[in-house]
């Protein structure tokens, strides 16, 4: 472990770590472009330069490719290291435009960053004899290039190639010519695309579904856990809700990938990344639904009430076999739990599982996307939410018996049943089934078929844990309050189990994730507050070995 000097200050790192690296450590940056610890070094920005000693020789060497070394000083902050980044800014931006006022990357900008602590030189190139490149570029579907912005550092590059494995951007022409463009006849249109914007050090990639929404500094940064797929990657979720004449229906202005080592390091895929249209579709349901008062308003209250009256009378008319759940992987392991505590230990319903064939499945690859887009079914299967004792019936065989009229009551959380139905059995369903309740968070087919309808919350608008394919619980946070009548899915058993006469004491969602920690063994031990921001794994399961984010077949840097 080499011992160094950055600025005066000592520090030991692992051999082999950079300087740039190593600065982080004691909190100094080394203003870097090109370097991006997921990527390969390719050292051609020139910006992270900085002064070394070593055994009496000054050199001045690039920090990102130059390896921390055993009594090795760093001057990060001299007049001299002062005068080479000016000069290598001031070299970036002669031909740089004057877009900052409309730019996105403004606030969050590389190049306006370092200019205000490196730079603050006056320009020696007019306005009129800048050189132009392709502006509004459409590279792919989703994102868009600002040539002139570009300061070539091939990050994104790099990214296609490295990461996604793919050879789909790449950097043409020589010297002044230069300029990143489309490989020829190829389109930025690989499933890990947006990363590309998240990279680029300046404006020149920006993405279309953000671009001229909002000013980045009013977003407001709540992190969170993507579950568009069992891998559950660590995000952040950037929102703004107080400038309600940009469309005050939009609360979540876009998602970027959280830093974690052990589940996406710094990416996310294009299907999670704008899965968050979700939460503010036209489509969400925000008031509960029924059909028994016609087209007329009810309540939360006036469903549960039904609800709570419908399972009375078919336990006691019919037992706990006239009952069934089709609950949903995508619940949360509270929802699961306090829906496995209520139906199966106090009900005793055996007719309970979360899986169904029919449910949709995704893209699977080697790099994060993972076909189950569901979140946490590792989650019900830990919490056992499945087919339980003798009797237990799978998820297929509950359906096919509600079909026959095998049940008085059927709960659906979450499936669409009629994408899996034809017409003749939804109409069989609706007349076998005495009553049918749905928790679901979109209008769909259910809306239609269930007698009641509970709107629920999304990830966006609860407190909540999710076990990953990993074993991994991660928990989420909550920016904003669900809209109108939307309550939380653990709520709803809560509130069925009272008027059930089976209390299910919790005040908040952190009892009853303690409750979990003190009930179910893979869960023994962990709390709440336990649980570190980039998840923690379940009791009992290893921690799967370190795996660089990458496709198999990932191509070298230029
Ligand atoms: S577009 Fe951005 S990430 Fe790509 S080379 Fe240019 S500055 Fe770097
Ligand atoms: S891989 Fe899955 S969890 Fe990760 S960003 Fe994509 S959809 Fe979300
Ligand atoms: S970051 Fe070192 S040369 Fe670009």
């Amino acid at each position: 472990m080499p011992h160094l000097e950055i600025d005066g200050k000592p520090v030991e790192v692992p051999a082999g770590t950079n300087l740039i690296e190593a600065a982080k450590r004691l909190n100094i940056e080394i203003p870097h472009y090109c370097y991006h610890p997921g990527l390969a070094v390719v050292g051609s920005c020139r910006m992270c330069q900085v002064e070394v000693e070593l055994n009496g020789r000054k050199s001045i060497v690039v920090g990102c490719n130059t390896a921390a070394a055993d009594g090795m000083k760093v001057f990060n902050s001299t007049e001299a290291i002062h005068r080479i980044r000016s000069g290598v800014l001031e070299f970036y931006l002669q031909h740089h435009p004057l877009d900052c006022p409309i730019c996105d990357d403004a606030g969050e900008c590389d190049l306006q960053n370092y200019y205000l602590l490196h730079g603050l030189h006056d320009s020696r190139v007019e306005l009129a004899e800048k050189r132009h490149k392709h502006k509004v570029h459409d590279v792919g579907p989703t994102v868009v290039l600002d040539s002139e912005r570009c300061v070539l550092c091939s990050r994104c590059v790099r990214f296609c190639r490295e990461i996604a494995g793919v050879d789909e951007l790449g950097i043409f022409e020589h010297g002044g010519d230069s300029e990143l463009l489309n490989v020829p006849d190829k389109l930025l249109e690989n499933d890990y695309a947006g990363n590309v914007v998240d990279l680029c050090p300046v404006g020149a990639l920006t993405d279309k579904d953000f671009r001229f929404k909002r000013r980045v500094w009013y977003l407001k940064r709540t992190p969170s856990v993507c579950t568009g797929c069992s891998r559950g990657c660590s995000i952040y979720m950037d929102w703004e809700t107080s400038r309600s004449y940009k469309n005050p229906q939009r609360r979540i202005q876009r998602l970027k990938p959280r830093y974690n080592r052990d589940v996406n390091e710094w990416w996310i895929c294009d299907r999670g990344r704008y899965s968050y249209h979700a939460v503010d579709a036209g489509n969400r349901l925000t008031a509960p639904r029924t059909k028994s008062e016609g087209e007329s308003a009810t309540t939360v209250d006036a469903v549960l009430d039904r609800a709570a009256s419908k399972i009375k009378a078919a336990l006691s008319k019919h037992g706990p076999k006239s009952v069934a759940v089709i609950a949903s992987a995508a619940s949360s392991n509270e929802d699961l739990f306090l829906l496995k505590r209520l139906f199966a230990d106090e009900l005793k319903v055996h007719s309970l599982d979360v899986t169904l064939s029919g449910e949709p499945k995704g893209k699977e690859d080697e790099i994060l996307m993972k076909a189950d887009l569901t979140a946490n079914r590792r989650g019900a299967v830990e919490i056992a939410v499945q087919p339980w004792g003798g009797g237990g019936v799978a998820g297929d065989d509950i359906l096919a018996g509600a079909l026959d009229g095998d049940y008085e009551v059927l709960i659906v959380v979450q499936h669409d049943l009629t994408r899996i139905l034809s017409q003749k059995e939804r109409n069989r369903l609706g007349q076998n089934c005495e009553y049918i309740l749905y928790l679901g968070t979109h209008e769909n087919g259910m809306c239609h078929l269930a007698d009641d309808v509970i709107p629920i919350a999304m990830w966006a608008e609860r407190e909540a844990t999710g076990t990953n394919f990993q074993g991994r619980v991660q928990r989420t946070w909550r920016p904003f309050e669900p809209r109108g009548e939307v309550l939380c899915e653990w709520r709803v058993w809560q509130e069925l189990g009272k008027r059930l006469g089976h209390a299910l004491p919790a005040e908040s969602v952190a009892d009853v994730f303690d409750s979990i920690g003190a009930a179910i063994a893979s869960f023994k031990g962990l709390t709440w507050e336990g649980i570190p921001p980039t998840g923690i794994m379940l009791t009992g399961v290893s921690e799967p070995p370190y795996r660089k984010v990458q496709s198999s077949r990932p191509l070298p840097a230029y």
